[in-house]
């Protein structure tokens, strides 16, 4: 009769739709093949940021930071870090006793940099950095005590010496003007100078990705590789000086700043890019630039799922079509939500409730299973992408060594691998998946880059005075 017709009518509707949504996040999927050509391509981009000639061109910049042994265990004292770059800005004081390993005591406080300060200009935010230490000190009791300083700065920088590092650009989203093309050290001996109140003794400026490794290769000698996954994606290892053609010297390792979040600007992604991927990065602060990064990390997964829903609302397929004010609103869902979304026991009811929070008020049982399912697609790619990135920076340490079988650690720390119910393990399955003859091990860095900083502060002193004696 006329009711089962229409109920025939509503579940062609509903399987049509359905039809529809998968189409759409199918272009979100990537194939094993296409991991595997993601890995194939950084490894050339690899082999062309290290390349002197070829270096300009390359993508991925693959910056030496003139760190080159891991600490043994002997250097020891009290040492003053800084960290710019990630969720927020610290300043640590970082007391280091020789002997026993992970013998390491740490105070922080951490400051806010305002949103103007950070799209201000160089004398502002270094200004307001520089304020920070002096009330860190004063807090501290430290006034007119001059320790020696690790910077973690967690932007590409140019390197020709371990306490200098010139700014390439800015990545996540800072702005200040002035600072690009300029040594950051230089401008923050400047604003010290401008603040006459106290001084510093500036030892070295450090990647947090180093610093991560460095922290974890304190406990376990196996670890030569550093990796990031938070605001921003990166990675760092241990490469032959040989290879390095920007550093002269052929003997040895250096660690590399690979800024692999680059990777993608010539076009290397564009098979596999969507959509949502170009109008995340032409709606971002820096188009064109760390495509990678933004198919990966914490800052932009939350844009990729918005504009997931937005085309799903607008196609009628989610929210009953109706586009609220919140949906349209720039960077609303945040990390936390992309990992509290996909926490497994979690109910539909508190789905629901999470989007509720997020003002997407009309949203019904079923909105809230699409929604998870768009975030799971969303985070699986990025988990694959990093994983595959990963397998060509660890076979080609294997390569390196002409080794068969390589076992090796892998420092990582970044809100969104820590807090993620499914980024590690996914990420880690590719990487076995495409790099089988390596057995790596990851070890989960507490306060990488903080902890880092001091500790490459303290490996320099080290060599510092056993040069002199
Ligand atoms: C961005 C920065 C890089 C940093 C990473 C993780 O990619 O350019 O230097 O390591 O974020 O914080």
């Amino acid at each position: 009769g006329k009711g089962s017709a229409m109920v025939t009518a509503v579940a062609y509707r509903f399987a049509a739709q359905q039809a529809e949504r998968q189409r759409i996040l199918d272009t979100l999927r990537l194939s094993r093949n296409q991991l595997l050509e993601v890995k194939e391509r950084m490894n050339e981009e690899m082999a062309r940021g290290l390349s002197k000639q070829t270096h300009e061109q390359a993508s991925i910049k693959m910056l030496p930071t003139y760190v080159r042994s891991t600490p043994d265990g002997t250097e020891h004292g009290d040492f003053l870090a800084l960290d710019l770059g990630g969720s927020s800005f610290r300043v640590l004081l970082v007391q280091v006793r020789s002997g026993t390993k992970s013998n390491v005591d740490m105070h922080h406080k951490i400051y806010s940099i305002p949103q103007e300060t950070m799209q201000g200009t160089a004398e502002e935010l270094f200004d307001h950095i520089v304020d920070c230490i002096a009330d860190f000190l004063k807090y501290r009791d430290m006034r007119g005590v001059s320790l020696p300083l690790g910077f973690t700065f967690s932007f590409p920088c140019h390197q020709s010496k371990l306490d200098q590092g010139i700014l390439l650009r800015w990545t996540k989203g800072f702005k200040a003007s002035g600072c690009e093309g300029h040594d950051v050290v230089s401008l923050l001996k400047d604003a010290v100078r401008r603040k006459q109140e106290f001084d510093l003794n500036f030892v070295a400026v450090v990647n947090d990705t180093v610093g991560t490794m460095m922290t974890c290769s304190y406990e376990d000698p196996k670890c030569e590789v550093g990796l990031i996954v938070g605001t921003g994606t990166n990675a760092c290892y241990m490469e032959e000086m040989h290879n390095i053609e920007l550093v002269e010297g052929d003997s040895g390792l250096m660690c590399v700043n690979m800024e692999w979040g680059a990777f993608g600007e010539g076009g290397e992604l564009d098979d596999f890019c969507t959509q949502f991927d170009r109008v995340v990065d032409a709606c971002s602060s820096n188009p064109g630039k760390q495509r990678y990064e933004k198919m990966i990390s914490g800052m932009y997964l939350g844009e990729i799922v918005r504009n997931v829903l937005l085309d799903f609302t607008a196609k009628g397929l989610l929210f009953r079509g109706k586009l609220s004010e919140r949906l349209k609103t720039h960077g609303i869902f945040e990390t936390k939500f992309l990992t509290q979304i996909e926490k497994d026991r979690l109910a539909m009811r508190q789905i629901r409730s999470i989007l509720q929070h997020l003002g997407l008020t009309s949203s019904t049982c079923d909105d809230s299973v699409v929604v998870k399912e768009v975030c799971s697609v969303v985070a699986r790619r990025a988990a694959q992408l990093c994983g595959a990135g990963l397998a060509a920076v660890i076979d080609k340490i294997r390569q390196n060594r002409n080794l068969n079988q390589l076992s090796i650690t892998v420092g990582v720390d970044g809100t969104l691998y820590k807090t993620h119910p499914h980024f590690s393990s996914i990420m880690q399955e590719t990487l076995q998946d495409l790099a089988p003859q390596c057995q790596v091990t990851f070890h989960k860095s507490e306060d990488g880059s903080g902890k880092g900083a001091a500790l490459i502060t303290a490996v320099a002193c080290r060599i510092m005075t056993q040069d002199n004696n």
